[in-house]
């Protein structure tokens, strides 16, 4: 067999790795496009669906004209009732019609099961000559109905919003509908078996009216019936399942072994999978309806949807067929979004350091049962890809020191693990670390009593850094930016928070570094409300205290926040864009201060106050650092841990600098510390 040049739907299907998900839309052959218009007025439908020259265009049409991964067979769900021996119409503007419908027993002896080599020959002559025309450049879709719906059409006789008359025939006559869809059932089985023969590449079942079916009612009367379908085709094609509406079913729909199920808009993507587990292939589910918005609206709901889905076992559709007045470049630009859509933490990380691959795949398995999986990853991809951006930026001030990596996992390879960059002995930078760590276990006992947090499992992925420059007149610097999660004993998520601060660490006062420093926080917290940076300085100023110093801060502050919830005025995207806002604050608040001050000359005695400095610093960071003390009472990795403590230090008997001096005038601002930047003006509050 020669192999399909695109075959992303298969690999999908397979559950094989995709470089960015397979997209077609339901319906795609069809009235939308005015190629098919021009055909449609020459030829009536059933016309058009028994000669396979005309079956052959019109399927091949969207391909060339919308590009989507997978060409469907033009044809329709109601040939099976007409091969059975029901006279079908489709009339126009109007839809199927079924002038004698079945209604009672003496129905039954104007229907069979017929041979289909006899009665629907022609679509497979159809299916030959379209997989000849496509030339392997796409899998070709066939598809049939499921029994119920195709009873809906043999019983109701046209359509309907409720099929209340089908319905009424299962629930008075139950044996009656049992056999008629035990036909039906025959009859797709053997159609489907010859579709795949002919060269179609997977069937889709389309169960247009399962979801009028109470849950109960659509395993006894479609589900049953689809179940033996998938069953029978096992061995011959690739199936998906499309049952709009009865998503309270997903899971013993992919219990049938079908590889697909497709999912319709009413439904999350996130409870769809939970529904469904992590191994089926979802197909969906954008609403038919929104491809009538603007095409900026139409690209940010889809790259929304392929966000929500994953990359990765998924397939990008519609929740149900085109409509007829979609306009095609509407149409193109749900194609190509999906098309440009890079699957991005996942091959992005692979591509930078196989180092990662690790942590995701780690945490994937514990924690895949909650909806949360996404927004880990646009954090986890946000924290690695700022430590390169910070790590390169350092390096280049220095000159000289490189920062070396080193990837560590948890003990025993479980609970994940981070990468810690350090570099030493630079020009500029005598000790630094850049760390980024995800990392999830048990809630210990001792983790419920020191860090007053509670839930089974936990769950933390965050960047921290520490430097020690050379100069004693270029500051230390810290930050952290984290997420933390809290999960129950049924891996269910319970609590979640973003936390994070930057903080600045003088040995001597210059008091334009300190307003720019603040300038540069106070502007990213104004960003997003007013309020934050008066109130996260103060958090920054009450925390960073060696309290058994007289409340001595450690340096001059900045911001601190923890615990940040989604509430109602800010959800889960405004606590992490302000992680992301504040973390890439990072360079321009750091750097300029660095450049200015490297290369000003200093002496031994300015280097002495310096490791005194640093003593405060590893006395804070030692006995009341929270983010320490989380650490290594979770059995983080030491090294990473204590890679913020300063390379020398300098504990002397009573220390006490000259009054009067520049030593002196700044610890009187880590005593008492002010306000480096005036207040918005009240107006703006
Ligand atoms: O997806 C594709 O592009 C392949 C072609 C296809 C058609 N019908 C062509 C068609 C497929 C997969 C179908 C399936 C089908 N047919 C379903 C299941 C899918 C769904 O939408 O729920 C159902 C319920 C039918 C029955 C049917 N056929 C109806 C209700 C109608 C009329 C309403 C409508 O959408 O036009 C049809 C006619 C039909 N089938 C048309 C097409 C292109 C329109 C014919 C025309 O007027 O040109």
């Amino acid at each position: 067999m020669s192999k399909i040049k695109n075959d992303l739907i298969l690999k999908a299907l397979r559950g094989e790795t995709v470089e960015r998900p397979p997209v077609w839309m339901m319906r795609q052959a069809g009235r939308y496009l005015p190629e098919y218009m021009v055909l449609r007025e020459k030829y009536n439908f059933f016309e058009r669906c028994r000669h396979p020259e005309l079956a052959c265009e019109i399927t091949i049409q969207p391909v060339d004209i919308i590009g989507v991964d997978a060409a469907i067979l033009f044809s329709d769900i109601l040939v099976l009732p007409q091969a059975m021996g029901l006279e079908v119409e489709l009339i126009e503007s109007k839809g199927p019609f079924l002038p004698d419908p079945i209604k009672t027993m003496k129905d039954f002896d104007r229907i069979r099961v017929p041979d289909v080599n006899e009665t629907l020959q022609y679509v497979f002559d159809a299916i030959k000559l379209t997989k000849k025309e496509l030339n392997d450049r796409v899998p070709l879709i066939g598809f049939a109905g499921a029994p119920w719906t195709i009873l809906c059409y043999m019983v109701q006789g046209k359509g309907s919003k409720t099929f209340d008359e089908a319905k009424a025939f299962c629930y008075r006559h139950p044996a009656m509908a049992h056999r008629l869809l035990q036909m039906i059932t025959d009859t797709t089985i053997a159609y489907s078996k010859e579709q795949a023969k002919a060269g179609v590449d997977v069937i889709q079942i389309f169960d247009s009216w399962g979801g009028l079916l109470s849950p109960d009612d659509f395993e006894d009367i479609s589900l049953a019936y689809t179940r033996q379908i998938i069953n029978a085709l096992k061995k011959d094609v690739l199936t998906i399942i499309f049952a709009k509406g009865a998503w309270h079913s997903l899971e013993s729909m992919a219990e049938t072994g079908t590889q697909g199920l497709g999912i319709d808009w009413c439904i999350t993507p996130q409870m769809a999978r939970q529904l469904a587990g992590d191994k089926i292939t979802l197909q969906g589910n954008f609403d038919p309806a929104k491809l009538l918005s603007p095409i900026p609206v139409i690209k940010k709901e889809v790259k929304k949807m392929l966000t929500d889905f994953g990359g990765q076992h998924y397939i990008a559709n519609l929740g149900h067929g085109i409509l007829p007045n979609t306009p095609v470049d509407h149409a193109r630009a749900f194609v190509e979004t999906v098309k440009e859509y890079e699957i991005s933490q996942k091959s992005k990380i692979k591509n930078s350091s196989s180092d990662f691959d690790f942590l995701i795949l780690n945490f994937k398995l514990m924690l895949h049962k909650t909806g949360t999986k996404e927004i880990r990853g646009e954090w986890i991809e946000f924290i690695y890809h700022l430590q390169e951006r910070i790590c390169r930026s350092l390096e280049q001030v220095d000159g000289k020191a490189l920062f070396s990596e080193d990837a560590w996992q948890r003990a025993e390879g479980k609970g994940g693990g981070g990468l810690t960059k350090v570099i030493q002995n630079g020009n500029v930078f005598e000790k630094g670390g850049v760390n980024t760590s995800v990392v999830y276990g048990h809630v210990t006992d001792k983790m419920r009593r020191h860090l007053e947090i509670d839930g089974a499992k936990w769950f933390a992925a965050g960047l921290s850094l520490v430097i020690h420059p050379v100069n004693p007149f270029v500051p230390t610097i810290h930050c952290n930016y984290r997420m933390f999660e809290l999960y129950g004993e049924d891996d269910m998520l319970t609590d979640r928070w973003f936390g994070g601060g930057t903080d600045l660490t003088p040995c001597y006062l210059f008091e334009e570094d300190a307003k720019h420093f603040h300038q540069i926080y106070k502007n990213a917290c104004d960003e997003f409300d007013p309020l934050f940076y008066p109130a996260f300085k103060k958090e920054c100023d009450d925390y960073f205290v060696n309290r058994h110093r007289d409340n001595e801060r450690r340096g001059i502050g900045g911001i601190f926040y923890d615990h940040q919830r989604p509430d109602k005025y800010h959800d889960l995207d405004f606590w992490m864009n302000f992680g992301k806002t504040c973390g890439d604050a990072f360079t321009s608040a750091y750097l300029p201060i660095v450049e200015k001050r490297k290369d000003l000359s200093y002496t031994e005695k300015n280097k002495h106050w310096q490791e005194i400095r640093r003593g405060r610093y590893v006395e804070f960071n030692l006995i009341h650092d929270r983010g320490t003390l989380f650490g290594l009472k979770t059995h983080g990795r030491t090294e990473s841990i204590l890679m913020s403590l300063p390379p020398t230090v300098r504990f002397e008997y009573d220390y006490k600098p000259a009054s009067g001096s520049e030593e002196e005038k700044l610890l009187q601002v880590c005593l008492h510390p002010g306000d480096w930047v005036p207040p918005s003006p009240k107006g703006e509050l």
